[in-house]
């Protein structure tokens, strides 16, 4: 196990000529969530490799532990789950903190809603201020008694002798509603089945499939037929194509040559960030693809390009929705306007992301003009200046990537949430090329 890093309280990002290199990125997080919770009720010992060892994920790990599982980690990026079965987990005795994790707390309270025993979830100051509603209120329709707090956390969740399968319409397209309500699925007699607005993730349903769950996937609907029973199986979790998103606008922006990013997870449902790029005018090309645990993985080649501006496809939005702070810095040194609409789950994220990315940009110079679910940004030059990533990890990073192309330091405050998805971006960053200092 690799010591906890100091938590840098800012970063200062000056600008450089170029990055490049082979990097690789820690593993993705949707994943890593997932593995610990399947693993947790299958029957048998789960063995996960490349598991991302961050705040968010550790925060689910702590919450099962406390549920009665037992998990080992192995080594940096290495776990095993002890399986409890379906009806083996334990109450908890005390409120679980989901920390900062969005997903954690969604997921966790689709497999607590169907437990006998209650349950009360919590988080930090950011979690307490999303959504939960949108979780309740299809738990509830199947028989699960859940209480939020103003509709944010925490959430009391009430012991339950059985839930009922139900078929639920999303309202808007959000994984991690769907794989709650798969999660309680696991508990209902019969098939249990989600409708999705517009295609999101699917690591719910491939990894319930790889645990021998009776998943059912056509189209934008997908089911599970319950009481489910999971068997133990070993995992390998691909390289976040999240977190390599930051490398793909440093390399567009900046390569010399070509930046590589190795061993990066590149299923459909994800990659509408390559997509946007590309889109943009960014030359990224897909090599050695292959499958690992039921998830197409791949090495990913950027080099420098001219970026220009672009009316974003809403259909890709969804697809990379984590990707925007990030996409906004590639429109901010983009020729032209670049249009983003049909977001605005983007102001529901760790921070509203729209009124975050469209604050720091204006600091540096960037005209944004702030959409109800978007944002237009026109393309300029960037200057230094101070930005407050509002703790939001990937407000942070993106704002760290621009510092390669601005014309004085950008200093970046609050940046300790980096840690909940992307431990080491610092030493990454710098391993490219790029001029970060901790502040
Ligand atoms: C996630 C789903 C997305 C994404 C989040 C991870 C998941 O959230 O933004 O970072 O692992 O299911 P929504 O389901 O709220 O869109």
């Amino acid at each position: 196990m690799s010591a906890p890093q100091p938590a840098a309280r800012g970063y200062v990002v000056r600008p450089v000529a170029g990055v490049g290199g082979e990097l690789t990125v820690p593993g993705d997080k949707s994943i890593s969530h997932r593995s610990l919770m399947l693993g947790a009720i299958a029957q048998g010992r789960t063995r996960v490799r490349g598991f991302l060892q961050s705040e968010d994920c550790l925060a689910t790990m702590r919450a099962l532990q406390a549920l009665g599982v037992a998990i080992e980690q192995r080594d940096a990026n290495s776990v095993i789950i002890e399986g409890v079965g379906l009806r083996g987990l334990k109450r908890a005795g005390r409120a679980l903190d989901m920390g900062n994790a969005g997903t954690a707390i969604r997921l966790m309270t689709g497999l607590l809603a169907g437990q006998h025993f209650d349950s009360e979830l919590t988080g930090d100051e950011s979690l307490r201020r999303r959504p939960m509603e949108r979780a309740a209120v299809p738990l509830r329709q199947m028989g699960a008694s859940i209480e939020t707090t103003g509709g944010c956390p925490p959430v009391r969740i009430c012991g339950q002798a059985a839930l009922s399968a139900i078929h639920y319409d999303l309202p808007v397209a959000s994984a991690q509603v769907k794989s709650a309500i798969l999660l309680a699925g696991l508990y209902a007699d019969g098939l249990t089945s989600v409708s999705e607005p517009a295609v999101t993730r699917d690591h719910t349903e491939r990894m319930l499939e790889a645990f021998g769950a009776r998943v059912s996937v056509r189209e934008r609907t997908c089911g599970v037929t319950g009481p489910g029973s999971l068997r133990a199986c070993d995992i390998d979790v691909p390289g976040d194509l999240s977190s390599a998103a930051f490398f793909l606008v440093a390399g567009a922006l900046a390569a010399r040559g070509t930046l590589v990013l190795r061993n990066v997870g590149v299923n459909p449902t994800r990659t509408g960030m390559l997509d946007i790029l590309r889109l943009m005018g960014a030359s990224i090309s897909i090599t050695n693809e292959r499958r690992s645990g039921g998830e197409p993985v791949a090495d990913l080649h950027v080099e420098r390009s001219t970026l220009r501006g672009v009316t974003v496809p809403q259909d890709l939005v969804p697809l990379a929705i984590d990707e925007f702070p990030a996409i906004f810095v590639a429109a901010a040194c983009a020729q032209g306007v670049t249009t983003v609409t049909g977001a605005a789950e983007l102001r529901v994220k760790e921070s509203d992301r729209i009124g975050a990315m469209a604050e720091g940009l204006q600091r540096l110079g960037i005209e944004v003009e702030v959409l109800p679910d978007g944002m237009r940004v026109q393309g300029g030059g960037l200057r230094g200046g101070r930005i407050d990533s509002r703790g939001d990890h990937r407000i942070a990073m993106a704002f760290a990537v621009a510092g390669i192309r601005a014309e004085g330091a950008i200093e970046i405050d609050d940046v300790a949430n980096v840690a909940t998805s992307f431990p080491g971006f610092a030493e990454t960053a710098r391993g490219a090329g790029m001029d970060l200092q901790l502040a």
